[in-house]
């Protein structure tokens, strides 16, 4: 099975993550409806350099980056791939840094720019991709949370913004008496992976996917018990 889908995983906390559950539920979604097959890639464990900001991969090697590391497997997976899920916990209001540090070193794949109206239009090679980015947040609510993150993708992606999955109080999926709970977010999740595999957005499906899973108060107590202050 071609591995059309490719899982950029960016939480460091291995099978324990929380967003792993969520893009997990997503590609199964995805599945179900194309059967692609899929192939993941951990940031946390590639060796990928920063970008050294040469540019070297426009003006001397076009596409090629001088750095010799695991980016090699990321260009080459990105490439194959007609799909691409990134997938990372908020940290800061935005991306970990090792998803950060990947997607800067994406520069080769971007032509440079040249003065037109888009900022960088990606080369062949990148040319018809589907994002998606699915990412979980450990406040009560992804109001405000997500909005850096937003922009960023905005920005970067100007006229084909890949839709973004968010879940707050991520911390319930490691709570056993809420399995009911985030299994229900979860199956919504998988809803609207195979909307996307369908080549929709069903933006109040989102929304709904982004609503806190229960109260505030209940959930702030929840985490004080998990993690008493010392
Ligand atoms: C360094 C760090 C920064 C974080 N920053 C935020 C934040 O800005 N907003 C938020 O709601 N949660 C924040 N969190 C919580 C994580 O986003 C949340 O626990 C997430 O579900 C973890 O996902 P994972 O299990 O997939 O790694 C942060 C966690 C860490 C470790």
């Amino acid at each position: 099975m071609d591995a059309k889908i490719l899982l950029l995983n960016g939480s460091p906390r291995g099978k324990k993550s929380n967003t792993l559950l969520a893009a997990n539920a997503l590609i199964e979604g995805i599945q179900e409806v194309t059967g692609y097959g899929l192939q993941t890639l951990e940031t946390n464990t590639l060796q990928v350099s920063p970008c050294r900001g040469c540019f070297n991969c426009w003006d001397v090697t076009p596409g090629q980056c001088v750095i010799r590391d695991d980016m090699q497997t990321v260009y080459e997976a990105a490439t194959a791939a007609e799909m691409i899920v990134v997938s990372f916990p908020i940290y800061f209001f935005g991306m970990p840094g090792p998803v950060k540090t990947v997607t800067d070193r994406m520069i080769p794949m971007m032509r440079a720019y040249d003065g037109g109206p888009i900022l960088h239009r990606v080369r062949p090679a990148m040319q018809d991709k589907r994002f998606l980015f699915v990412s979980t947040c450990g406040f009560h609510t992804t109001q405000g949370i997500y909005d850096p993150l937003r922009a960023q993708l905005k920005a970067i992606f100007e006229e084909q913004v890949p839709p973004l999955v968010t879940i707050p109080q991520a911390e319930l999926m490691q709570v056993p008496q809420m399995k009911d709970i985030v299994n229900h977010r979860l199956e919504q999740v998988k809803a609207f992976g195979k909307q996307f595999a369908e080549g929709k957005t069903d933006e109040a499906l989102l929304a709904e996917i982004a609503s806190p899973l229960i109260l505030e108060r209940a959930y702030h107590r929840l985490v004080k018990m998990m993690r008493p202050e010392t």
